[in-house]
């Protein structure tokens, strides 16, 4: 089995760029591919910030800093990843623009043996192997926000992924980005997703109806369960946006209520409140 040491990824935002700081610790050579400058620009920052705090919090030292920004590259043109020997495409959670980014590399990547993988949280990883030659070599790969935090990746496998794609795929997964493995089948949500965005939709629809406070519904599950943060202030983080468009993807796909996305959910994303990285969400970040 061939050894892989060059790394592709596609999207530099919340998940890709965590994505890419992980493999660049784990010793891969990364590229990583934005869509414009100014995103490579913002991309690399994102990236490198993130490993500066990593040094400020005595996580790594200053040495690994070094030598994983010493392994990043860049690009605005996807065309750079003809070398890599497995791209994970980690682009806004939207049907249209990763079935173009998968038709993209299949064009472009030229290894025939590399796997291409997406780390959608809730479209079919079917629709992607087809909009490329290489089904065999399609695949899901999920991974949880914070990447450099959460030990978890989802690997799933559609129908037309090869055994020895699911196998590479899984080695590469364990010893270079050092996560724990959760095998699932290719349905929306697959399985985090599936039990965790009901429970965040029904926190808001909780906002909504009035019958608690988003802070008395956070600290409630903060303190009740155990969890290290409540629903709202978790789909603060996730983003409001990706969070709806997960919603989306897994109520068409069910046609279970339980999934649809709440109005309030839907007029905050109108409104541009999308959590954390617009500085209101369910709470205000701007201090
Ligand atoms: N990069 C690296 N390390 C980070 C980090 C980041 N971006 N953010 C936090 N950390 C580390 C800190 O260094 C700290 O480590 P230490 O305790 O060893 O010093 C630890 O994580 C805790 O960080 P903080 O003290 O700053 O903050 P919190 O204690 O509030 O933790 C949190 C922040 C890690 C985000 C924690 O609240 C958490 O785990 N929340 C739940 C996150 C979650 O559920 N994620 C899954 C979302 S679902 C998803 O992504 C799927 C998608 O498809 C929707």
């Amino acid at each position: 089995m061939q050894t892989i040491s060059r790394l592709g990824v596609v999207g530099c935002g919340l998940m890709g760029s965590g994505i890419a700081e992980v493999a660049a610790l784990g010793g891969l050579d990364v590229l990583v591919a934005e869509g414009s400058p100014e995103a490579v620009r913002s991309g690399r920052r994102r990236v490198e910030a993130s490993l500066d705090r990593g040094v400020r919090r005595g996580k790594i030292t200053e040495a690994a800093r070094d030598a994983a920004v010493a392994r990043l590259a860049y690009t605005d043109d996807l065309d750079g990843m003809a070398d890599r020997q497995f791209v994970i495409e980690a682009v806004a959670e939207n049907r249209e623009v990763k079935t173009g980014v998968f038709a993209a590399l299949d064009r472009v990547v030229t290894d025939p043996e590399a796997v291409l993988a997406t780390n959608t949280s809730s479209l079919p990883v079917i629709d992607l192997a087809v909009s490329t030659q290489r089904p065999a070599q399609v695949i899901g790969l999920h991974f949880f926000n914070p990447v450099p935090v959460q030990a978890l990746v989802e690997v799933i496998p559609a129908l037309t992924t090869s055994p020895d794609t699911v196998l590479r795929t899984r080695a590469f997964v364990s010893e270079h980005l050092g996560k724990e493995i959760v095998q699932a089948s290719d349905r929306s949500g697959f399985v985090v997703n599936a039990l965790l965005v009901p429970f965040l939709l029904s926190a808001v629809r909780m906002v909504d109806s009035g019958s608690a406070r988003a802070e008395d519904i956070d600290r409630g599950m903060e303190l009740g369960c155990a969890h290290p943060m409540g629903p709202l202030r978790l789909l603060d983080l996730i983003g409001l946006d990706t969070a709806q468009a997960v919603a989306e993807s897994m109520y068409e796909e069910y046609k279970e209520p339980l999934y649809a996305p709440p109005a309030l959910l839907r007029r905050m994303v109108a409104a541009g409140r999308l959590g954390r990285k617009t500085g209101q969400g369910f709470y205000d970040y701007t201090a």
